[in-house]
């Protein structure tokens, strides 16, 4: 990249060996160069143009964003330009969902009204909560959170009315309130028990926790170390910027699908095991690890790629994931009240480990969010098949603040990539008697 001749002039310049042909394509504003400016670049009138093969986007920026800044190779992480480590600290999960959500820190009165808000509609249709029930009683919490949210659009055909800011905002209060509704359904669904609905005077955290966990007493209250523990974890995974289920939120959204709809499809993206499926992934393979003396012979197996070690390495962190370094001091007060998880010291072993193996220095594999959080989350009395269902709370929030930012971006249109055809050529159908 440079001005190659073309002094003083943010550009970039091409020649295509080709044809002898030179080009100057425009370097803007984060050194990036549009994609379509390299359609110019032809062999003949005829020809369709030069473009950029990317297979998994690791080189394509996709949007211009204000909502979340990483810096991968110094471990930074901010939304709106607040560093994550001030919010976990001195913010709530609601408080950082309006800045997410609004661009700025809410007043006193605008963070009451939308906690009022927010409260308010925690309640889902009981139809909602019959067709839970259909679930067979081993259904894993995820799928049953997908179908329940797509299945919300059925009830507001209003969510359609994208273009309407007041439309959208409804919908997001919705859905930031009744995620945890939803999930806590699909929780006890799984255990058999009868649903508990939500009550209004508890935090969104100890609510949560209240329609989890009480059982046969109305005065249940969730310990205020557990309520402030997942709420600092809600923050951590509100939003990541353009990863893989952000980007199909974006995706889906683009054709003008209702955002129910669209953030079912981002919850799908998300349930795979490298993505927030990885948490669960972390906890079966530390409980097959067993113990300390067998980490050496696992991660032979890793290094001879027969397996990955879940809850390490990131596309964009080249460094210590922030969220992690959060998430292990966090750890350490959810444990002094419920007792210390046993495979946090297999855990603690294994990244003590990894980190001086030439094998994940070099390839700069670091613990990412999700290696310590399943460890808390199991001392927390949540199942594994919860794990994924506790990302998805929190980045709806994220995933609906990328919803808008997108509607209102002028440059967006229906998300389409490009393929680079590889396939036969034209050729004639063949009878099914001729063949083979
Ligand atoms: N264990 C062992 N080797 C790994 C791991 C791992 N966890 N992650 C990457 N590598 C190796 C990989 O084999 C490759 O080696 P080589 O250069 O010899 O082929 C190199 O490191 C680069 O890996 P990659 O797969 O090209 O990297 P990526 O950017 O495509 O994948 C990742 C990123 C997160 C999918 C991957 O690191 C991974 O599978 N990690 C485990 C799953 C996980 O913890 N996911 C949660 C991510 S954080 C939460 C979230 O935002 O979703």
């Amino acid at each position: 990249m440079g001005d190659n001749g073309s002094e003083g002039k943010n550009s970039l310049s091409i020649r295509d060996n080709r044809t002898g042909r030179d080009y100057e394509i425009d370097i803007l504003e984060g050194d990036v160069i549009r994609a379509m400016d390299l359609r110019q670049i032809k062999v003949d009138n005829g020809d369709f143009g030069m473009m950029a093969y990317d297979p998994a986007y690791t080189n394509t920026a996709s949007t211009r964003s204000t909502v979340t800044f990483i810096d991968g190779e110094r471990g930074i992480l901010r939304y709106r330009g607040y560093p994550i480590e001030q919010l976990a600290e001195r913010s709530t999960h609601l408080e950082v969902s309006y800045l997410l959500l609004k661009g700025e820190l809410p007043t006193q009165a605008q963070l009451d009204d939308f906690v009022h808000d927010v409260t308010f509609h925690t309640y889902v249709h009981e139809n909602i909560t019959e067709m839970l029930a259909g679930f067979r009683y081993d259904a894993h919490a995820m799928g049953m959170m997908i179908s329940a949210v797509a299945a919300l659009s059925t009830f507001y055909p209003e969510a359609k009315e994208i273009h309407d800011p007041e439309a959208r905002w409804q919908q997001i209060i919705r859905l930031v309130a009744k995620m945890p509704t939803l999930a806590a359904y699909a929780y006890r669904h799984h255990r058999g028990l009868p649903y508990v609905y939500p009550e209004n005077e508890l935090s969104y955290t100890a609510n949560f926790l209240n329609m989890l966990f009480r059982i046969g007493t109305r005065d249940y209250r969730p310990s205020p170390v557990l309520e402030k523990a997942l709420d600092i974890l809600f923050i951590l995974h509100a939003d990541h910027e353009q990863n893989c289920s952000t980007s199909t939120m974006r995706m889906v959204a683009s054709s003008g699908a209702d955002p129910y709809s669209a953030l079912a499809g981002a919850m799908a993206a998300l349930y795979g095991p490298l993505h927030g499926g990885a948490n669960e992934a972390v906890l079966r393979m530390l409980n097959r690890i067993g113990s300390v003396d067998n980490i050496p012979a696992f991660l032979e197996g890793v290094k001879r790629k027969e397996e990955r070690l879940m809850g390490f390495g990131h596309r964009v962190y080249k460094a210590y994931d922030p969220r992690a370094s959060i998430i292990k001091r966090t750890a350490d007060e959810v444990f002094e009240v419920t007792g210390r998880n046993p495979l946090l010291d297999i855990a603690l072993e294994l990244e003590r480990i990894a980190l001086s193996e030439e094998y994940f220095v070099e390839r700069n594999l670091y613990p990412n969010v999700d290696f310590y959080s399943g460890i808390i989350y199991q001392a927390m009395g949540f199942p594994v098949e919860m794990f994924p269902v506790l990302f998805a709370i929190p980045r709806s929030v994220g995933w609906l603040a990328q919803w808008q930012e997108l509607l209102e971006d002028s440059e967006q249109r229906i998300a389409r990539p490009r393929q680079v055809y590889v396939g036969e050529e034209a050729r004639d159908f063949i009878p099914m008697g001729d063949r083979g």
